[in-house]
């Protein structure tokens, strides 16, 4: 395999160029919407010359581009999404930041972005969150969100795997993603559409992925649908996610997830899960699962929950699935109490509340200027 690392990356410090003056004092933490508030700094680094350049962390603002860049016309981008969140005056957690940083690389190997080490990117995460800890929300409910991104970036109309990259981190305070909050959401299989077909690049966090689902996602929503749930692209018959979530049925008492098939994300909530729910002992299986099952187990009163499971969305329970014409209500269309507990420990662990038995937690000391309300 080509290798993408620079050697010298870990030694290189960053270079660090503030704001004079923060932008804070303007938003309002009672009102913050999913992605809309970015914080003063972001993390630049730029591979050039076949390596990674020194990193650096600068006032968050665009950036300039010209309309030649390549990922722009190829999609050849990229990401990650991750959260942090205040567990006392002087600690941030960030949540199981060795699992993105790997599934970033593996996104990045499939549509050959250069890979990064893990000290380069971890140490750019902490110099983020102290520079801008006083953004880290303090509600509950509310979380830094970490979206590290990497994109071609070379003026070329070739298509081909580019020459140069830029990858940045960004950070926003947010609050709950779908406007439901924790309540149930509804979700439809998209007529004529598919998602991802294996061997292509379904389990890549990549940028393409995303907007083949906008149109069938805004049908769903024009239908009244808060998402699409995707089925396989050959048969058309295989739960597979939610394109934003992945998806738990718990049927007859065993919780069941669709396995990892190569056009699934490998969502790092979804492993919460699963080692969560091993941890307390519900049966729990990682296998195809056919729509029509969902909608015999509801006729048959054993599925007594089904919900969704991302870092943005953390834990959303699922009140209706609509496929082909029929609808499936599912229990009395309130949150389930697997749906609660998974949510409550889940966020309980990563607010601090719960003692991390799982090592997922990665503490940030940050200096006791934060924000006090
Ligand atoms: C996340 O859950 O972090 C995601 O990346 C989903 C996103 C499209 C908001």
């Amino acid at each position: 395999m080509q290798q993408y690392l620079n050697p010298n990356c870990n030694l290189m410090s960053i270079k660090i160029s503030p704001i004079d003056k923060s932008r804070i004092s303007t938003v309002d933490f009672d009102k913050l919407d999913f992605g809309r508030t970015f914080s003063d700094h972001m993390f630049e680094m730029i591979w050039q010359d076949g390596q990674w350049q020194r990193p650096k962390i600068i006032p968050y603002g665009p950036i300039s581009f010209t309309p030649a860049l390549q990922s722009l016309h190829y999609g050849q981008s990229v990401f990650e999404g991750m959260k942090a969140y205040y567990a006392d005056e002087e600690t941030i957690h960030l949540f199981r930041p060795e699992d993105h940083h790997q599934r970033l690389n593996n996104s990045s190997k499939r549509i050959c972005v250069p890979e990064t080490d893990y000290n380069t990117f971890i140490n750019g995460i902490e110099e983020l969150l102290r520079l801008d800890a006083d953004w880290v929300p303090r509600k509950r409910g509310q979380a830094l969100y970490i979206r590290p991104i990497a994109f071609a970036s070379e003026e070329y109309l070739a298509a081909k795997a580019s020459d140069n990259y830029h990858f940045y981190i960004i950070t926003s305070p947010v609050a709950a993603y779908y406007k439901e909050g924790f309540n149930p959401v509804s979700l439809t299989t998209a007529d004529g559409y598919v998602r991802a077909v294996k061997g292509g690049t379904g389990e890549a966090k990549t940028a393409g992925n995303y907007a083949a689902s906008f149109l069938p996602a805004r049908q769903a929503v024009e239908k009244g649908y808060t998402q699409v749930l995707w089925l396989d692209a050959i048969e058309k018959k295989y739960v597979e996610e939610v394109g934003t979530m992945n998806i738990f049925f718990l049927i007859d008492g065993t919780l069941v997830t669709p396995e990892l098939s190569g056009s699934v994300l490998n969502g790092i909530t979804r492993r919460s899960v699963i080692e969560l729910a091993k941890d307390q002992g519900i049966p729990l299986e990682e296998r195809r699962i056919t729509i029509d099952e969902v909608f015999e187990a509801g006729k048959s009163g054993k599925l007594e929950e089904v919900f969704g499971s991302g870092t943005a969305a953390v834990i959303s329970p699922v009140r209706l699935i609509h496929h082909n014409g029929k609808k499936l209500e599912i229990g009395d269309g309130s949150v389930g109490p697997l749906a609660k507990k998974m949510f409550d420990t889940i966020t309980g662990i990563q607010y601090g509340e719960i003692e991390d038995t799982f090592g997922w937690i990665h503490p940030v000391k940050v200096k006791d200027e934060a924000r006090v309300e």
